[in-house]
């Protein structure tokens, strides 16, 4: 893959896509094999975290190591990214020790800033509006547990966040056909949606979260209250009601719907603890995946 940066999911190539899952697929394969791939020997990434975090966190760092590498963690007091310096100076002198560097923050601007100035790849560990990473393991599961894209309907049920615009983004990519019901007000930004469209993805906007749901071959569930908007927990809790992932929503799905969670969760908002538990969920397998598909994107970018 000739980039240098993982900021969105936009920026690649149905090709890149695809490589980053055919790489995925073989690294898991090989790894549980008991191959070892030290395509990372003597690298190291830098993890940049402005927001807590369980699975991207110990993902990459593990996804480091196995790849033969090492990640040095940086927490949210620590660099203190634009309020003790700069992130223009954090990204260049980031790059004088490490050979990548993974940021998880609040303002997508940024992700934007530091891939514009560190001269090793950055890797875009969630912003406010996308989460590319995420969005892979997602298609690497889907991928998987369907053996195809075309033909497919993802609907996710809740806010036009983060994930659903990396999704959305993804979607159009691999051709598989998204759906979103949310209540007014927190639809995904209108710009992801036109430029995914332009691209021949097929993005739905409802209202209504059986008409969403009725037919889906993957059903997606997020929180309703992002990291940074926990001021506005109650008042979305009341928007959202209805926009549960449960048995009512599993009914009308096709019968072999997957159900997809990019955890952390929150059992009775929006998906019940027993729809998580379904045959169809696939939600830690899905968490398992972040590693699988990072592996591929760091050996791809930091190679
Ligand atoms: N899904 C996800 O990004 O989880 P963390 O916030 O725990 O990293
Ligand atoms: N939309 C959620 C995703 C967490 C992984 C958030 O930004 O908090």
């Amino acid at each position: 893959m000739n980039r240098k940066d993982l900021v969105s999911l936009a920026d690649l190539s149905q090709e890149e896509v695809f490589e980053i899952l055919e790489t995925a697929k073989t690294l898991k394969l090989e790894h549980k094999a008991g191959a070892r791939h030290d395509v990372l020997s003597g690298k190291t990434l830098a993890m940049v975290f402005q927001k807590p975090s369980l699975r991207t966190r110990v993902s990459f760092e593990v996804g480091m190591m196995e790849l033969g590498g090492r990640a040095i963690y940086i927490g949210p007091d620590e660099i203190q990214l634009g309020k003790r310096e700069t992130v223009e100076d954090v990204a260049i002198v980031l790059s004088r020790y490490v050979d990548g560097i993974m940021a998880r923050v609040f303002a997508h601007k940024d992700i934007l800033e530091l891939a514009r100035f560190a001269s090793v790849p950055v890797i875009n560990g969630l912003s406010d509006l996308l989460h590319p990473c995420q969005a892979l393991a997602d298609l690497l599961t889907v991928w998987e547990k369907k053996r195809r894209f075309e033909s497919l309907t993802l609907a996710f049920i809740g806010d036009g966040n983060n994930v659903a615009h990396s999704l959305i983004n993804g979607c159009a990519k691999v051709g598989m056909a998204f759906r979103i019901a949310c209540p007014k007000g927190y639809e995904p930004d209108d710009a992801i949606v036109a430029a995914a469209r332009q691209v021949g993805g097929r993005v739905q906007i409802l209202r209504d979260p059986v008409e969403a749901a009725t037919g889906a071959d993957v059903l997606y569930a997020d929180t309703w209250a992002s990291m940074g908007q926990e001021t506005e927990a109650e008042k979305r809790r009341r928007a959202f009601a209805g926009f549960t992932i449960d048995q009512r929503l599993l009914d009308v799905a096709a019968n072999d719907a997957l159900i997809l969670h990019c955890l952390p969760a929150h059992y009775g908002e929006e998906i019940t603890y027993e729809a998580s538990r379904s045959p169809g969920s696939a939600i830690f397998d899905q968490a398992e995946n972040r590693l699988h598909a990072q592996k591929a994107v760091l050996a791809l970018l930091l190679r």
